[in-house]
């Protein structure tokens, strides 16, 4: 459990940790890479600009065929049998690292949220979705999860937080929302509590590994229906979380979530979707399997579909209200280049 200084002063328990602790002694975690790496600076015909250029061509044209080409990875060798072990039971290590690098500045607010999920959003939101709402007021107010939990109309629980880019969002546009976050990287939730809004007495968030029980990875971290009593929860985000977490690990995952949500309680799904650009541009030496990928930094990508996703939250007992691919282009502001994406989107619901 979270010390009491942790909750009442999160920035500074967070600095002391960076600047006392964990951080002195820390070395990142290697890859398999590295080998990789080398080879395709010597060899121009595998650059990333190209593998990016090929999977843009593919998209932009709506060639079908090309796409499933670039998907094709049986004549590659995949990641060696023990990496590949090494990034699914050692995930800690390589987000930990990745939120070392990069702080609270790499993921963008979820905005898009309000529109997405509109179970979550009252009325007045729902009307005008894109209309300015203010940043969280924060105060030194200290929670109590269980008694807070409780006591709030409607409970969110965000599986995979980071450092809170959908939370907060949320949190800020639903006022009847109490938010729990949780995420594998205790570094990312230490910077989650060192946010001003996170002190805004609606918020809780701890680090757990949602894939397991009482067998949590550090003394740190908390199994969720440790901390959240059965049936307490009315709604669950997963975003961009099945993807980096283990297919075979998806339905322990997923019966753990369907016992801490009330009967009714839904599940809200969006993730990165076969086919998509990340899927088609990875170069050789990242692909684990199936619609399995490493990235770089050693995260998994995982690109999902919509009737594998369907048939996972089925068959440990979920209803499916949706479930289908979505369709997006996004523009890169420093190129101004047009990127098509494939997007994975769900709602499934506890039977009442
Ligand atoms: C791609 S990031 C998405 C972050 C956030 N949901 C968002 O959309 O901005 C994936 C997140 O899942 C977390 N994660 C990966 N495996 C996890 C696990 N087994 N339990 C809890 N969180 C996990 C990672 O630490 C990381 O913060």
């Amino acid at each position: 459990m979270a010390s009491t200084e942790e909750l009442q002063w999160p920035l500074a328990a967070y600095r002391r940790r960076q600047h006392e602790g964990v951080g002195a002694k820390w070395r990142a975690p290697r890859t398999h890479l590295h080998a990789e790496m080398v080879k395709k600076r010597r060899d121009p015909t595998r650059s990333p600009k190209r593998e990016l250029e090929e999977a843009l061509r593919a998209l932009q044209a709506g060639d079908l065929q090309a796409v499933e080409q670039l998907m094709q990875r049986e004549h590659e060798t995949p990641v060696p049998e023990d990496w590949q072990r090494r990034y699914c039971d050692g995930a800690r290590a390589y987000w930990d690292q990745f939120y070392r690098e990069r702080t609270v500045n790499f993921f963008k607010d979820r905005h898009y949220l309000r529109e997405e999920f509109a179970e979550l959003m009252p009325a007045h939101v729902l009307a005008d979705p894109k209309r300015w709402v203010d940043e969280l007021e924060s105060g030194p107010e200290v929670i109590d999860l269980k008694k807070a939990a409780l006591e709030t109309k409607t409970v969110l629980l965000e599986l995979g937080c980071a450092v809170g880019n959908g939370l907060i969002p949320m949190l800020r546009a639903n006022p009847d929302l109490f938010g729990v976050g949780c995420d594998l990287s205790a570094e990312a939730v230490g910077l989650l509590r060192s946010k001003d809004e996170y002190r805004c007495g609606r918020c809780f968030a701890f680090p757990s590994d949602i894939t397991k029980g009482a067998d949590q990875p550090t003394a740190e971290h908390r199994a969720l229906e440790e901390q959240l009593p059965a049936g307490s929860v009315d709604f669950a985000t997963l975003l961009f979380v099945l993807s980096a977490i283990d297919p075979e690990q998806h339905s322990q995952t997923l019966q753990r979530i369907l016992s801490v949500l009330k009967p009714g309680g839904m599940v809200m799904v969006r993730d990165y979707g076969r086919g998509d650009l990340a899927q088609l541009r990875f170069g050789a030496g990242h692909w684990m399997g199936g619609d399995r990928y490493v990235r770089g930094d050693g995260t998994l990508a995982v690109f999902l579909t919509d009737s594998g996703l369907r048939e996972t939250f089925e068959a440990v007992g979920f209803v499916s209200l949706s479930c289908e691919y979505k369709r997006n282009e996004v523009v890169n502001r420093g190129t101004g280049v047009v990127m098509p994406r494939v997007w994975v989107q769900g709602t499934f619901q506890r039977p009442a």
